[in-house]
């Protein structure tokens, strides 16, 4: 197992996840993921790096959606009430079929990962949507620079902020960038919209 997430599963992943109960506004973030998808047709919705659900919970709010979210952290899925169908699973390895959802979220997901492994991330994420692809993520002013202030206790680094055109370049770009998103409180925070080509992963 690579470092990052051995760090999610250690003492990181449950202080986050304890952290995270208070940090989130859903009825904001709602809002963001209104405008973003409400529009597009979606029915199926997968997070990686769900966490515990809040993401999900407020899709619940506004849309009739088939619900499933995947965090490695079982603390998190398992100190949830969160109403969708949460997993325990490693966003690596994600335990669906080709074409499985309408639209995967990576919502402060591949932040969380070195350059490295980024490739792997985006193609499993690619293999199990059918159609799209939304990140919402720190935006990038220098090509994988890594933010050094946010670093955990255990001494390894936690945040990198990427851009993810370059990533997805497999995914026709269907925009995204726009800063102080509602319901994420710092202003880096941003979002891309892909879509998936037939012809391609
Ligand atoms: C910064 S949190 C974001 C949580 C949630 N998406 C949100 O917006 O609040 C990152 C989440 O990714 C999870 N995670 C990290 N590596 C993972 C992996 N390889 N597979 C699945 N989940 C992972 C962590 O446990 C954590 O819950």
């Amino acid at each position: 197992m690579n470092k990052q997430a051995k760090l999610w599963l250690g003492n990181h992943g449950k202080t986050w996840t304890d952290h995270n109960a208070s940090a989130i506004d859903i009825k904001e973030r709602a809002k963001t993921f209104k405008d973003l998808v409400g529009g597009l047709p979606v029915k199926s919705i997968l997070e990686v790096g769900c966490n515990k659900g809040y993401n999900l919970t407020a899709f619940s709010t506004f849309g009739d959606y088939n619900l499933v979210g995947v965090d490695i952290v079982d603390y998190a899925i398992r100190n949830t009430d969160c109403s969708a169908e949460l997993i325990v699973a490693d966003a690596f390895k994600l335990p669906f079929k080709d074409n499985s959802f309408d639209l995967v979220l990576a919502c402060g997901f591949f932040d969380a990962y070195p350059y490295k492994g980024i490739p792997e991330l985006a193609k499993e994420v690619s293999r199990v949507t059918k159609k799209y692809i939304l990140v919402i993520d720190y935006a990038i002013y220098n090509f994988n620079k890594r933010i050094d202030v946010l670093v955990s206790s255990e001494g390894v680094p936690l945040f990198w902020m990427r851009e993810y055109e370059g990533i997805f370049q497999h995914c026709v770009s269907r925009g995204g960038r726009n800063p102080n998103l509602a319901g994420f409180n710092e202003p880096v925070i941003t979002w891309w919209l892909f879509e998936k080509r037939e012809d391609n992963i």
